[in-house]
């Protein structure tokens, strides 16, 4: 497969440059961008290489791009590059390059145009990590849903992937959960379906414990045994997290989410002393006020915070401890160059501080904090149900494929049951899914369930539907995609389409740059408007010969596209719907 357009006209451009005579000029690994063109109308690529460097040079921008044109060899990929507006360059691909380019990607049917990286990293993937025994809330439906598209597409991109489910299984909660075991748990409801259950026994002591300071004493006293090592204690710790993973694993197969490792906080118990006296004896950390901590005077941002505290005055550990064992655990055994958290905003500080301790630790790792807006309802507020209680992924998920249900039902009532089941789920989830990943994960973005389920507009069942129409025309046809001789181009809508395929290799790579799935999810509905325009303008079944062929072909290739795109975001597809 050859490099991606804008990667094949840099370096032309560039001899370009250098034959102007203006290189000498150019910052040492000087490379001109090249983008997608605004109006296709203009191109299928422009620069503003002659604008920026007019600048530096003191020319007249439009003077500078004609002397670049002038010495622009396009020979067997580009036509005439014309010069617009202020300075810009454009490129137009020649039509039998494209045509060759869309009969490449039919062969390439794994990668679809998309190479793998030169320099794979080994990079563990922190995301979802629910507490245990604590309603898994909006938070982590977004980790759950970011984190998972993340580990697809860099696994795809060739880097060595490990997912990692760092559940809170050991924190303060369990001092309230103990106490709730022993004294109002509802054995038939545990045995019936045990997480609601232990959420009912946790919200239930949380309640007592406001009303009555001296419970919450209590409770903490049944932390306390648990964390020296109390023999029933621990067993009911133990059932609680076998039991809470149960559930959560019914979550995730819903969601056609898998993590390689679920290493919970409790997995480094025994790693936080020796980690402490290490930090101590290393003089990284210290004692104050009684606690162990990580001051940062050196550091720029964290210098006026108060300190990471790793091991308070009665020798308990804390969050920041387990994260630093978690690092080092995950360098040394994992081998991990990169540790990707995909956490929510407001535990910036707490990555900031680790991030930095680890720094001082030595070790060599890129650690990347991916972090997340929240979620809000209709009016603008919390997204919360509607007796104010936060809102569970399970019902969510649950609700979505209700309603999707009522869509499928509209549209084809004489599906067989299971088949309306089938798909109602795929749109469901899917739609879920796509409202996070179709929006930067900085923004909060409303969850409105009309929006998320409209069959036009941005959305799932539109993409699902695009989807959909470039197999039914092999079904009317009644026979699958038989190859193709040679491509054909002649409409500008088949053009444009076969363009927007080429596009894909040049999308996938970008998305990792700043962790934006939504960069993925803006290319599908873009090559789904595309494919509809060409639907609009081009007949497939009634043209004839090489053209219909071609267009055959160009439906293929978009099926083929739109369904390993949406995998990658971790969107099923559907045949029908
Ligand atoms: N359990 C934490 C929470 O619910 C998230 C853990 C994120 N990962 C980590 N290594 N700190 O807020």
């Amino acid at each position: 497969m050859a490099a991606t357009f804008p990667a094949l006209i840099q370096p032309r451009l560039a001899a370009a440059l250098q034959a102007t005579g203006i290189s000498g000029d150019l910052p040492d690994g000087f490379v001109p961008s090249v983008d997608p063109a605004q109006n296709p109308q203009f191109g299928d690529y422009q620069t503003n290489a002659a604008m920026v460097l007019a600048k530096q040079v003191k020319k007249n921008p439009r003077e500078l791009a004609a002397e670049i044109v002038e010495k622009f060899d396009g020979e067997g990929l580009t036509e005439t590059p014309e010069i617009a507006g202020p300075g810009f360059i454009n490129f137009r691909i020649r039509k039998n390059v494209l045509e060759q380019r869309v009969e490449d990607l039919l062969e390439d049917t794994d990668r679809l145009g998309v190479e793998e990286v030169t320099d794979p990293e080994t990079i563990v993937i922190d995301f979802s990590a629910p507490n245990v025994a604590k309603p898994m809330h909006v938070g982590h439906i977004r980790s759950t849903i970011i984190g998972d598209s993340l580990a697809r597409i860099a696994r795809f991109l060739g880097h060595n992937v490990i997912s990692d489910n760092h559940i809170g299984d050991w924190g303060t909660q369990f001092g309230m959960i103990l106490y709730g075991w022993k004294n109002v748990l509802d054995k038939e409801a545990l045995e019936a379906d045990p997480v609601p259950e232990l959420l009912r026994v946790y919200k239930e002591v949380n309640k007592l414990c406001s009303e009555d300071p001296d419970l919450r004493e209590v409770c903490k006293a049944q932390l306390v045994d648990l964390q020296a090592g109390d023999k029933e204690n621990l067993k009911i710790w133990e059932e609680c997290v076998e039991l809470s993973k149960v559930g959560l694993q019914k979550i995730y197969d819903k969601l056609d989410v898998a993590f390689d490792h679920w290493l919970g906080e409790s997995f480094y118990n025994d790693k936080l002393q020796p980690l402490v006296d290490n930090l101590v004896g290393k003089g990284i950390a210290s004692e104050s006020d009684g606690a162990i901590c990580i001051f940062f005077p050196e550091h720029e941002k964290l210098a006026d915070q108060p300190p990471a505290i790793i091991q308070k005055g009665d020798g308990g550990f804390l969050y920041a401890t387990t994260d630093l064992a978690t690092i080092e655990h995950r360098v040394q055994e994992f081998g991990a160059t990169s540790i990707w958290y995909v956490v929510g905003a407001p535990q910036q500080l707490h990555f900031d501080q680790i991030f930095e301790a680890a720094r001082l630790m030595g070790h060599n790792v890129d650690l990347q904090f991916v972090s997340f807006g929240s979620i809000l309802g209709k009016d603008r507020k919390m997204f919360k149900t509607r007796d104010g209680d936060t809102v569970q992924l399970d019902d969510v998920l649950d609700e979505s494929v209700a309603r999707a249900r009522k869509i499928v039902e509209e549209k084809n009532p004489e599906f067989p049951e299971q088949e309306k089941a089938e798909i109602a789920r795929v749109i469901g989830i899917g739609a879920v899914k796509y409202a996070e990943l179709s929006q930067f994960r900085m923004t909060d973005y409303i969850f409105d369930w009309d929006n998320m389920l409209a069959l036009k507009g941005n959305t799932a069942p539109y993409l699902l539907n695009a989807y959909v129409r470039t197999r039914a025309i092999f079904r009317k046809m009644g026979s699958d995609f038989q190859g193709v001789d040679h491509i054909e181009i002649t409409e500008a809508a088949e053009s444009a389409l076969a363009m927007k395929l080429a596009q894909y290799a040049e999308v996938v790579p970008s998305i990792l740059t700043d962790f934006r799935p939504n960069t993925l999810a803006t290319y599908i509905y873009e090559l789904a408007t595309t494919y509809h325009k060409f639907w609009e303008a081009c007949p497939v079944l009634k043209a004839e010969g090489a053209v219909k062929e071609s267009r055959l072909a160009l439906c293929e290739l978009t099926g083929r596209v739109l369904k390993h795109a949406l995998g990658l975001l971790g969107i099923q597809t559907t045949e029908k719907m």
